[in-house]
């Protein structure tokens, strides 16, 4: 089966990156979100995008980035987005009930060949999938944040899923020029286990004294060649995901290491969350620059 048409479920920060690098590829989207507002800055950001990152730059013409914008479609009724798509990506937010009541609509609204992809970093794609008829048909495709930049895709295997529909999501990813990894559906997958450990060691770094988070981020970018340190990256992804990835993962090991530091826990109580409020191991600032955070007085 060639897919032609796409639809992304969720335009937030994964959304509607995986929907930038779909229609940079070539294919048809339609991007479903319940909230207009959201969409709207959604088109906002892949626009200025293919502007700053495309047109700017020389790597196509202002006509090719007008094409290559009309391909992307916004939608908030999603019965009409994933119609006639080919291929689901669905990156709602981190709910096992909300992702298997989209999974179960979509099974109602899609046609029969369709298959649809879950973006969950934390859930079982085999429960997702089997709040479906069609679990041969359903997998994880999981992104890395910022989606339209990062190579990587895990491509997460749930029981039950058919070898022609891990081929069809390898062959999606490829054309997108990801390159896809095939990983079971147990917690963290690969990427995440491992960058768990990381969290997790960085913050009793932090938490001990041992360094600031500053000097530990400064360590594995100069001694690691790491693009961005580890409490830099933890800002980045979020620490309520951290503390969902972490408590899914411990849930699955019931290894000591992989419970979540209580750093995070008290960051969060503290309401500092990462990058995404402003405020995490530092203080982002409206201008761009980003100070250290003084988390012990
Ligand atoms: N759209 C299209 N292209 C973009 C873009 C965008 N939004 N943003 C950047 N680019 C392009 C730039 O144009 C540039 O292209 P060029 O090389 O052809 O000139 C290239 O990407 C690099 O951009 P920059 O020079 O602006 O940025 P950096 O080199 O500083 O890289 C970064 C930025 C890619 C974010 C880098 O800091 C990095 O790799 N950080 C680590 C990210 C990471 O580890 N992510 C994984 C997090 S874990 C996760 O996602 C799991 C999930 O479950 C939570």
């Amino acid at each position: 089966m060639a897919v032609q048409k796409i639809a992304v479920l969720g335009s937030g920060t994964m959304g509607h990156g995986i929907a930038q690098a779909a229609i940079v590829a070539g294919f048809e989207v339609a991007l479903f979100d319940i909230s207009q507002a959201m969409l709207d800055k959604a088109g906002e950001t892949v626009r200025g995008n293919i502007d700053k990152h495309f047109i700017a730059k020389g790597k196509v013409t202002e006509e090719q980035g007008r094409d290559i914008l009309s391909c992307l479609k916004l939608n908030t009724d999603m019965q009409k987005a994933v119609s006639d798509a080919d291929f689901v990506i669905e990156a709602v937010p981190e709910s096992l009930d909300l992702k298997k009541k989209v999974f179960a609509d979509l099974d109602r609204f899609c046609q029969p060949h369709a298959v649809f992809a879950t973006n969950t970093s934390v859930m079982s794609v085999t429960a997702i999938a089997g709040a479906t008829q069609r679990v041969d048909r359903c997998i994880g495709t999981h992104f890395f944040n910022p989606a339209a930049v990062m190579k990587l895709v895990e491509v997460v295997t749930p029981i039950g899923v058919s070898a022609a529909t891990i081929d069809i999501a390898v062959a999606v990813l490829k054309k997108m020029g990801k390159t896809p990894v095939k990983v079971k559906d147990v917690p963290g997958f690969i990427v995440n286990r491992l960058l768990g450990l990381l969290y997790q060691e960085c913050a009793q770094i932090v938490l001990e004294g041992t360094a600031t988070a500053q000097e530990v981020d400064t360590a594995m970018r100069l001694g690691a060649n790491h693009p961005m340190g580890p409490c830099e990256l933890a800002d980045f992804g979020g620490f309520d995901v951290i503390q969902m990835a972490q408590d899914a993962t411990y849930e699955y090991t019931h290894r000591q290491r992989d419970r979540l530091n209580i750093l995070y826990r008290k960051m969060i109580e503290a309401g500092r969350l990462g990058r995404k409020n402003g405020k995490g191991f530092y203080d982002y600032h409206e201008d761009g620059t980003k100070t250290a955070f003084t988390i012990f007085t």
